[in-house]
């Protein structure tokens, strides 16, 4: 396994790829990796001869009140799961490699971004667009692999690729969890012992909008409702959305739901907010 941490190096590597005719995989991350990263780097595996994932915690996407130099890091295990995965390359570049001094251009989605996580965090989706436009630039790769549990990032890269003509195809991937429904993230390890045995009452309102709507609900405020009354029906529960949104483009849904529908929610544990969503009905 290759390990980059600039651009031009990360190039060379490029060039001898692609004079072996092989196609590139890359599996944008943040580091701190778990299985939930590790699904994407096998969904790659799939779909291309070479995969390469990116480290890089990128300060961009970060709010103001939010802390970066809080975010877990730990590149030896990092590269211990990438080696395991069979990943071929990791680029890992240090911020003046990526936002190099005179970088003046950032990228923008307009509307699918304004809504969910993007009113709570003004600002993150720009530096996620912008951070991921530059590394599809370094990398060039046939495929870029991101996770369903970003469900809007991953609808925005998309709107992203497609809008800007970017010749690359994108790939989501399922949403890996704990045996207890509590989707894996990076930040899991912010919770406490007492906020991680709350935190599976996420999967558990998410299961509980999903069945009404296998049994017909379709009225978008009752599917909210019911899941935040199970989201609450332990402790009380600092919400920061609930909403339910038309799976394609993001738009609050008009009753009764007619289209697939995606239930997205975020809460905050003390400090960490975490986020969820469910395609309602998908099997
Ligand atoms: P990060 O949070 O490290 O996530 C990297 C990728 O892993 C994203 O595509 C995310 O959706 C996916 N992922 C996270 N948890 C997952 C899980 N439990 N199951 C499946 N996939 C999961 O998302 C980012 O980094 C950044 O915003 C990035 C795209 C790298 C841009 O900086």
């Amino acid at each position: 396994m290759r390990w980059f941490g600039d651009v031009a190096g990360l190039g060379a590597w490029w060039r001898e790829v692609r004079r072996d005719g092989a196609t590139i995989a890359l599996v944008p991350t943040m580091g701190y990796l778990h299985a939930g990263h590790g699904a994407l780097m096998e969904e790659a595996r799939r779909r291309a001869d070479r995969v390469v994932v990116s480290i890089f915690v990128n300060p961009t996407q970060f709010g103001p009140s939010e802390d970066i130099d809080r975010y877990p890091r730990d590149l030896d295990r990092d590269r211990a799961l990438c080696l395991a995965r069979g990943v071929d390359a990791v680029f890992a570049p240090s911020v003046g490699e990526i936002y190099p001094s005179g970088f003046a251009t950032t990228v923008e989605v307009a509307g699918l971004t304004s809504g969910l996580c993007g009113a709570s965090r003004p600002g993150h989706f720009r530096g996620v667009t912008t951070v991921v436009a530059r590394l599809f630039g370094i990398v060039r790769p046939d495929v870029a692999v991101f996770g369903e549990k970003d469900f809007q990032q991953l609808a925005v890269i998309r709107r992203m690729v497609r809008d800007l003509a970017i010749p690359l195809e994108v790939v989501g991937a399922r949403t890996v969890r704990e045996p207890d429904g509590l989707a894996l993230s990076s930040r899991n390890v912010y919770l406490d012992a007492d906020e991680r045995a709350r935190a599976p009452c996420i999967f558990r309102s998410l299961e509980s909008a999903d069945r009404a709507w296998r049994d017909g609900e379709r009225d978008p405020a009752r599917l909210v409702s019911l899941a935040r009354e199970t989201l609450e029906s332990g402790a009380p529960v600092d919400v920061d959305y609930v909403e339910v949104v038309d799976a394609e483009d993001l738009t609050p849904l008009q009753a009764p739901a007619l289209r697939p529908a995606l239930l997205a929610l975020a809460v905050r544990f003390g400090a960490t907010r975490l986020i969820d969503n469910r395609v309602l009905g998908r099997p």
